[in-house]
């Protein structure tokens, strides 16, 4: 057992604790829930639960796959033992289908399917909203070296692949999703989650959306679909 030492930090959907051992931290899921950049907020019942054990069974794919993640193991219902990480402050965004801020950007119809998965950077900083940044800005600001930059544009991608297929065999279009990344004994590694709240999961058959956009946009029927997403994986998964 782990014990849980003092509280680090707490975030909009996560607080994080020391432990005994100063490499590792356990990470508690909530069920607080915000969008647009903190102005809209609300809670999800059980929305804690539902994400941490997403992310597990995603990250221990992905471990399978090759790609090293934070995760050491789930420690509890809403808790998960994680590598301490120094994070890199930008979140990578790969997308395959247009949909939310890349629909209005580029004037696309949310649903155009991309001939290519498109990579993006954002830098994360809550006072200017998490800007889109492209190579210069990230040189500017210092946040990763050039070659860094091609290591996490490489992972967005291989991520992609593991993940669309994944979820192709739970009748889930991955449309878009949200990474972030950090440093742990000098090599990048994924951190924080993987699901509904940071990706956009359409139902394949339906087209029915399986994610925080029914929160964001006041669909109704949120708790329902980060059910369904679970289990569904947990299904595909076994
Ligand atoms: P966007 O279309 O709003 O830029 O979102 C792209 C993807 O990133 C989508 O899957 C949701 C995820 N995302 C987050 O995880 N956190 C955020 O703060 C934002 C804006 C998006
Ligand atoms: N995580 C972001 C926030 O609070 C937004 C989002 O996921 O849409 O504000």
């Amino acid at each position: 057992m782990v014990k849980k030492l003092e509280q680090m930090y707490e975030g909009k959907a996560k607080k994080v604790f020391r432990t005994e051992n100063p490499d590792l931290y356990l990470v508690d899921y909530k069920d607080d829930a915000t969008a647009f950049n903190g102005e809209k907020r609300g809670t999800i019942a059980d929305k804690g639960y539902y994400n941490n054990q997403i992310s597990a069974l995603l990250f221990a794919e992905l471990e399978k796959a090759g790609i090293p993640t934070h995760m050491v193991e789930l420690t509890g219902d809403r808790e998960m033992l994680v590598k301490g990480l120094e994070i890199i402050q930008l979140e990578v965004v790969v997308r395959n289908i247009a949909a939310g801020s890349l629909a209005k950007r580029l004037g696309f119809e949310e649903g155009r399917k991309l001939p290519f998965a498109v990579v993006e950077f954002y830098y994360k900083d809550d006072s200017l909203g998490d800007p889109l940044v492209n190579d210069s800005h990230i040189a500017v600001l210092g946040a990763a070296q050039p070659e860094e930059l091609v290591v996490l544009r490489e992972l967005g991608l291989k991520i992609n692949r593991v993940l669309q297929d994944i979820m192709a065999r739970a009748g889930i279009e991955l449309v878009d999703f949200k990474l972030e990344f950090g440093k742990h004994k000098g090599e990048i590694i994924l951190g924080d989650e993987i699901s509904p709240d940071t990706c956009r999961f359409w139902d394949m058959e339906t087209g029915a959306k399986l994610d925080k956009d029914r929160f964001r946009r006041d669909l109704g029927k949120v708790e329902e679909a980060y059910i369904e997403v679970y289990q569904r994986l947990q299904k595909v998964l076994k």
